[in-house]
């Protein structure tokens, strides 16, 4: 492809070192759609002749049906995905197959696969995201009480299905983050050659429209040289597995005896090879982890950029093995999530327990105060303290105290109180939008529900007008 000037072939070892056909054969499709947009505006320009654009369309349209069928490209020997599938044209058409390159670049060739990549990915990824926020949905239970948490202490009672959206919210910014990484791949870089532009009569904006690019990269040195798109990707799969591991870590801990409030069903447990009483929580503990080699990708990758002399170096290759590795780590992560949550058995009567325990309604005392007397909060504060004080003291829960104990620390105290140390009041009592109470629960359900309706329509618009067919099937 490049021997020309060569008097040796290049020594095994370094073609071995250099070639990237191992990962970017994953980039077949959009190379094959990419360089038939190329190919047509080539011959629509004259630039070749148009016999020889037809022969071009025709080729690249078999071979991505043949490579369809055959799951892929083999690996042949090919130093990268753009050369594999020249070298097959030139093989099949002659000299047809050798006008594919006028005009082009592998440099803004690759980044055009990149990006068409990127978008697809961002589509897939958001599916998933939109499949796991439905089951979050299915599973918000507006009335069921549980412990909530700050420092991992007890905090005060909240309502199961509250909990559920709170995941919800993370997971529904990381949509708003695909859309985002989404925009910013759209545009098309072909055209931009290998970093000057080329002196040909093109047009970028056919090719753009072909490749449903919603717009043409505006600087040819930017164009080969830019990752962000990348770099965005990247970040927001780091973003996603955060979310994912902090949800997982809360999992592991209400899995724990101490706490018991969830069991993972048997098909998504494991057990330990000596210790048979145990069921582990294994995939969210791998969740964790990912989370932390999801970091190291896009960590690496970024230290990778930063030293690259615009505009384009070999060490931008290695952007595929990022972008690879990390789709295989973001998507069977939130599948797997959402099958292990989707089976989870709540034990709702520990949850209950839990969400009374430790003194969690205390707040509700200094509450009362302020509400039914007029206390001042602080005031009321300091009272509440002391009759969690009392009740450590007897050791018992806030709702066994007697009238007379409570009335001994503070005459407004009495049996009217009583009935608002339940996990079921405190949470009822919760009612400002964006509140743990029952009937906010219930319109944030409602909300929710809607949310995931709508996003999964704007997916497949998205899906029908930013990404040409032939990379589907996206439905
Ligand atoms: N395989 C290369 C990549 O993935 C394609 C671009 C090669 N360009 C070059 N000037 N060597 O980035």
């Amino acid at each position: 492809m490049w021997g020309g000037r060569f008097e040796s072939e290049p020594a095994d070892a370094a073609r071995a070192f250099t070639r990237s056909f191992p990962w970017d054969r994953r980039l077949y499709r959009e190379d094959i759609v990419a360089s038939r947009a190329h190919a047509a505006m080539l011959g629509a320009r004259d630039i070749i002749a148009a016999s020889d654009a037809d022969a071009l369309t025709a080729g690249l349209d078999r071979l991505l049906q043949e490579l369809d069928a055959a799951g892929g490209p083999a690996d042949a020997g090919d130093e990268d995905i753009h050369s594999y599938v020249e070298r097959l044209l030139i093989e099949r058409l002659g000299d047809p197959g050798r006008r594919l390159h006028t005009a082009r670049s592998r440099n803004d060739q690759v980044a055009t696969d990149m990006r068409l990549y990127v978008k697809g990915l961002t589509l897939r990824i958001g599916r998933a995201l939109v499949d796991l926020m439905d089951a979050l949905v299915d599973r918000a239970e507006p009335e069921t009480v549980a412990p909530g948490f700050t420092h991992l202490q007890s905090g005060q009672p909240v309502t199961l299905g509250h909990y559920l959206l709170a995941i919800h919210e993370m997971l529904s910014r990381d949509l708003d983050g695909c859309y985002q990484v989404f925009t910013l791949a759209d545009a098309c870089p072909l055209g931009s050659g290998a970093l000057a532009g080329v002196p040909y009569d093109i047009d970028r904006e056919q090719v753009a429209h072909a490749l449903h690019f919603s717009q043409i990269t505006r600087n040819s040195m930017d164009a080969v040289a830019d990752r962000d798109y990348l770099l965005a990707l990247l970040n927001l799969g780091v973003g996603i597995l955060l979310h994912l591991s902090r949800w997982a870590e809360d999992l592991v801990i209400w899995a724990a005896p101490g706490f018991a409030m969830v069991e993972f069903a048997d098909a998504y447990a494991t057990g330990s090879s000596i210790m048979p009483q145990k069921k582990n929580p294994d995939i969210a503990e791998l969740v964790r982890g990912r989370a932390g080699t999801a970091l190291g990708i896009a960590s690496g990758m970024a230290a990778t950029v930063k030293g690259v002399p615009l505009t384009y170096g070999l060490d931008l290759q290695e952007d595929k093995q990022a972008l690879f590795r990390m789709e295989d780590l973001v998507l069977p992560t939130l599948g797997i999530m959402r099958d292990a949550f989707a089976t989870l058995n709540f034990d709702r009567e520990r949850m209950a327990q839990l969400a009374e325990s430790g003194y969690a309604t205390a707040t509700e005392i200094a509450d009362f105060l302020v509400e039914q007397h007029g206390a001042p909060f602080r005031e009321a504060h300091e009272i509440a303290g002391r009759v969690v004080s009392e009740a450590i003291g007897a050791g018992v829960e806030l709702t066994a105290l007697t009238d007379d104990r409570l009335r001994a620390i503070d005459q407004r105290l009495g049996s009217d109180l009583r009935e608002r140390l339940t996990a079921a009041s405190a949470v009822a009592r919760r009612d400002v939008p964006g509140g743990t109470a029952p009937r906010q629960v219930r319109l944030a359900i409602a909300d929710a529900r809607g949310r995931v309706d709508l996003e999964r329509g704007r997916l497949r618009e998205l899906a029908a007008a930013g990404l040409p067919a032939a990379l589907g099937p996206w439905g």
